[in-house]
């Protein structure tokens, strides 16, 4: 325990709104199994940022266990991770409320995440959407987390979380540690199958351009097969010119750890047909262990329970000695 203190800190989440898609295991997930041994990582589900979006209440609790098979499912193993329902550590929902009176209305309002959530739904565009970046930066900030390893759409907001940091510190002291965005080289931004342009989403499930760790091989195969692909034939990296074959062999790439260039000169002189159905391939062999086992630990809730009640427990403890000295700077009186 004493030894674990003088590791860095990792703190992320995934909202459990849907299965996990292929662009947030290899954005996201796949990247913090590795960070076991060198950080004491705490990954959390983020059902309290799932709500800012209508959910159906059965919905998500089935989703949220779900998600927490997947992560463990996708190698996350709970010895060595902390992992927790963000709605069972309720310092996150504490902090979030003293760092929104350091956070301002003018910054919030340049969130790219904001303009585009509140465009989609503009029939809800409530507080919360807008409020959004407080508690994720105060889900980071609780933990004193050193790095967030995330995928490229959620930069923007561990900047912020840097920026409310550094004016609280600047007023109080060092009370936070200043986190930094943990971003994949391949992975960090895989588009839809279908529009390119767009980043592969949960919400895209009905059209095709999402694939999701659950899908069976014959799904994930069909949606290669139609995905959207560019004029010419030639299979080149040119995110502006061919965004369609370029995301393909950035998933190729992400699943098998080759280099673009290496693809580039295997499939030179091979169609697009041929090179779908090597990513599609790619795909199903680096999903179908975590599908099994998800399968598997699904049946098993008790087990689960058990993940989830060990993981609130260990985050509370920790959360708790940051907020009682936050409670202090401010001026809270002790209770
Ligand atoms: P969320 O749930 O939208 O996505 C979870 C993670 O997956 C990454 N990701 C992708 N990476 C590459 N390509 C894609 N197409 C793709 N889609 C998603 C995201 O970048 C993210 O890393 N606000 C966060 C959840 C959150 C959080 C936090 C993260 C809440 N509190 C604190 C880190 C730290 C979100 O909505 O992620």
């Amino acid at each position: 325990m004493e030894q674990q203190q003088t590791k860095k800190t990792i703190l992320s989440g995934i909202k459990p709104t849907g299965t996990l898609t292929l662009g947030s295991y290899l954005g996201a997930i796949k990247n913090w199994v590795e960070l076991a041994n060198d950080y004491e990582c705490y990954y959390m589900l983020a059902d309290m940022h799932a709500i800012t979006v209508r959910q159906d209440p059965a919905e998500l609790r089935r989703r949220t266990l779900e998600q927490l098979a997947q992560y463990i499912a996708a190698g996350l193993d709970p010895e060595k991770n902390t992992i927790f329902i963000q709605s069972h550590v309720p310092q996150h929902a504490e902090l979030s409320w003293v760092l929104s009176c350091y956070a301002m209305f003018g910054e919030m309002t340049r969130m790219t995440q904001f303009k585009d959530k509140s465009a989609k739904n503009a029939d809800n565009i409530n507080v919360g959407l807008f409020t959004y970046p407080v508690l994720m930066a105060a889900d980071i900030l609780i933990y004193n987390a050193d790095l967030v390893p995330v995928g490229d759409d959620q930069r923007q907001h561990v900047e912020i979380t840097r920026d409310i940091a550094q004016r609280f510190n600047s007023i109080y002291g060092d009370v936070f540690t200043l986190p930094e965005a943990y971003v994949p080289k391949t992975g960090a931004r895989v588009m839809s199958l279908q529009y390119p342009e767009n980043k592969m989403s949960k919400s895209e499930e009905d059209t095709g351009g999402c694939v999701s760790i659950l899908d069976k091989p014959e799904d994930i195969m069909r949606r290669f097969k139609r995905a959207v692909t560019d004029s010419g034939s030639e299979i080149r990296f040119d995110a502006k010119e061919k965004p369609g074959i370029s995301n393909l062999i950035q998933i190729l790439s992400a699943c098998t750890g080759r280099a673009f260039s290496e693809i580039e000169s295997d499939f030179s002189g091979k169609g697009y047909g041929d090179f779908k159905l090597a990513v599609g391939e790619a795909v199903v062999e680096t999903l179908r262990p975590v599908r099994e086992e998800a399968e598997k630990l699904l049946a098993d809730k008790t087990y689960l329970e058990t993940v989830y009640r060990d993981g609130a427990a260990r985050a509370q403890r920790r959360a708790q000695r940051l907020l009682s000295k936050v409670y202090k700077k401010v001026g809270f009186v002790a209770l």
